[in-house]
């Protein structure tokens, strides 16, 4: 009983406008920026960097789907505390390179606070997903006070995005058994689509030092 009238103040909490309205602002805040970066990169290197930049908030099922495999009670404080992705942004990329060149920048804006950095593209993870995570914290400036709200950033290059997509496709399906054989095959190209990125960047050099 308890329990659903927690999860009910989830549900409230997280549909409320001015919460959604604070999660959209530090999204925006980010955003501006990565266009800035955008552009100073692309006027430097005279090629398109950003390929697509996509935000979303999280729904509040989502958020209690984590919050209970994290093993934590569902309730609207512990989103806001343990979930570091209600608000979230994906920067897809052509090149390896771009996704540190991006990250680097970002880290420079000295509003930006970087509260953690995780490489699954150094470390790929077992499932075979890659991309660069950071999540950072921005103040926004709301009810005349400044709050800080932290938002995921995931850097990846298109061809890792390509697969995750297909990966996230598989993640949503039941069977067990299906499921594996398909996964263990995606694996492999996880691991193809790993070395196209660096033979691309590669022959990109290449061309750029003719
Ligand atoms: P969860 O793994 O969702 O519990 O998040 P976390 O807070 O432990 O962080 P993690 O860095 O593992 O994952 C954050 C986000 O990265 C996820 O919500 C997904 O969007 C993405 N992600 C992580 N692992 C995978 C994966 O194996 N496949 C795909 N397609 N996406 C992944
Ligand atoms: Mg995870």
């Amino acid at each position: 009983m308890k329990n659903k009238k927690q999860e009910n103040i989830l549900l409230a909490e997280m549909t409320n406008k001015e919460f959604l309205v604070k999660n959209r602002c530090a999204i925006h805040a980010v955003e501006a920026k990565l266009e800035m970066i955008d552009a100073e990169l692309s006027m430097k290197e005279g090629r398109m960097i950003i390929n697509s930049v996509t935000s979303r908030i999280k729904q509040p099922e989502s958020a209690k789907a984590k919050l209970i495999k994290k093993g934590y009670h569902v309730t609207f404080q512990n989103a806001v505390e343990k979930l570091n992705d209600i608000a979230g942004i994906r920067v897809v990329c052509t090149y390896l390179d771009d996704i540190y060149a991006i990250s680097s920048m970002l880290k420079k804006h000295k509003d930006i606070i970087v509260l953690k950095e995780k490489d699954y593209i150094k470390n790929t993870k077992v499932s075979g997903y890659r991309s660069l995570h950071l999540i950072v914290q921005v103040p926004i400036y709301f009810h005349d006070a400044n709050q800080n709200i932290r938002v995921e950033v995931q850097l990846r290059t298109v061809a890792m995005d390509f697969w995750a997509g297909l990966d996230h496709q598989l993640r949503y399906k039941k069977s067990k058994k299906e499921t594996a054989l398909i996964g263990s095959e995606l694996k492999k190209y996880a691991e193809i689509i790993k070395e196209v990125d660096e033979k691309m960047l590669k022959l990109r050099h290449e061309i750029e030092a003719i």
